[in-house]
């Protein structure tokens, strides 16, 4: 196999240019027409993207833009989230959900997770929300789905927007429907590192809201007003301040080419998460346990232990591509010091901080592959015990 796809890794973060390698004669063909062609075939590719996308997520619209940052953060000013609003969210994300919130001139309120799959606590929420609060902002952390469904009464009540972060989580259901389904607006990352991954960048934004859609189409595209049937081709009138991040049309070829296979690598994902969980069973890591309703994809697969660390070093020792994320929880970083008034309020987020510590998940990985996980994870929290 070729090191520089493994980096020297038995078991590398992922193996997704093995499918890649595999859909090279689709890949190629979907690519040329966009080198070749007229320009304005881009445009027809990203549109044809949108479509397929939205669909697969059980909604009416969806944008493709440049990444899952600039994803969260139209989605937030779709939503009119501005200066003085708060948007409640967690700690254990990426800086991305945060800084989407900041970078529109509002408050990030930080909530505690629940112990057993680490998304926003639903009944935690309630408390924090005051005459400031304009939107909740769960995240689908590692592919878990968060509980948005038992977030939507609360946001009802209290007349609050659903931004749903499923940067981590394309593919996975909860309750029968797509991640995103029970939000007003959800992000996704198309990175090459996510469940739905292109070979660059990417984001999608998705919604059923037709004014949130609007918005975001005037965000992504300059702030240019659309154009009537009876206006002139030369017609200019910009509307709003936007911004020009729309997703590359060869990344968005590629994603065509992906997206009729999502659903069964999802199956993969959730099969190599339930091998882990059985094979790590006895053993003193905690792995996640997720509701029942809940139909999650991996994009890792977390196990929380005792010595964070050196786990995280002797797994990467032994040929396992580990990391750790997300740690520290955002609250530590010295850009938000201040910002956070409740930061020591936490406890679940700052035990996951300390204990976390993500394995890889590919759907490309074999039985083999799973085993030698197993069995290296097993005897090294042996050797800590
Ligand atoms: C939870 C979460 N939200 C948002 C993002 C941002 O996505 P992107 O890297 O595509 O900008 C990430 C990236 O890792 C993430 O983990």
């Amino acid at each position: 196999m070729d090191d520089t796809n493994t980096r020297g890794f038995r078991i590398p973060r992922s193996r997704t240019f093995e499918t890649h390698q595999a859909l090279r004669d689709e890949f190629m063909t979907a690519i040329e027409p966009l080198v070749l062609n007229t320009y304005s075939h881009s445009a027809q590719v990203r549109s044809q993207l949108e479509t397929a996308f939205a669909a697969e997520m059980d909604a009416k619209y969806a944008v493709a833009v440049g990444s899952g940052t600039i994803a969260l953060f139209l989605a937030m000013r779709a939503c009119g989230i501005g200066s003085g609003d708060e948007v409640i969210t967690i700690a254990n994300s990426d800086i991305s959900t945060t800084a989407a919130v900041t970078n529109c001139g509002a408050r990030p309120v930080v909530c505690d997770v629940l112990a057993s799959d680490y998304t926003i606590d639903p009944d935690q929420v309630e408390a924090l929300i005051t005459p400031n609060t304009r939107a909740i902002l769960p995240v689908d952390l590692h592919g878990h789905p968060a509980n948005v469904k038992a977030l939507r009464p609360i946001a009802d009540r209290h007349n609050l927007k659903i931004v749903e972060d499923a940067a981590l989580a394309t593919g996975a259901h909860d309750y029968g429907r797509p991640v995103g389904a029970f939000a007003d607006v959800a992000a996704y990352s198309l990175a090459p590192f996510k469940p739905f991954g292109s070979a660059g960048n990417g984001g999608m934004v998705v919604t059923s809201d037709e004014e949130i859609y609007r918005k975001l189409c005037l965000l992504a595209d300059y702030g240019h007003a659309p154009r009537a049937p009876n206006q002139p081709a030369a017609y200019q009138n910009y509307i709003a301040e936007g911004y020009n991040v729309p997703l590359d049309a060869l990344q968005a070829a590629i994603l065509l080419v992906k997206l009729p296979y999502l659903k069964e690598w999802t199956s993969k994902r959730r099969a190599i998460g339930e091998a882990l969980a059985a094979g790590l069973a006895g053993t003193s890591a905690r792995t996640p346990q997720l509701r029942p309703e809940s139909a999650p994809t991996f994009r890792s697969y977390t196990i929380c232990v005792n010595r964070q660390l050196e786990v995280h070093q002797a797994l990467r020792d032994a040929g396992i591509e580990a990391v750790i994320h997300y740690a520290p929880p955002i609250t530590h970083y010295s850009i938000y010091a201040g910002l956070f008034p409740n930061k020591d309020q936490l406890p679940v987020t700052e035990r996951l901080g300390r204990e976390i510590v993500n394995l890889p998940v590919s759907p490309e990985f074999t039985k083999e592959d799973i085993d030698f996980m197993i069995d290296t994870t097993k005897s090294i929290l042996e050797s800590f015990e």
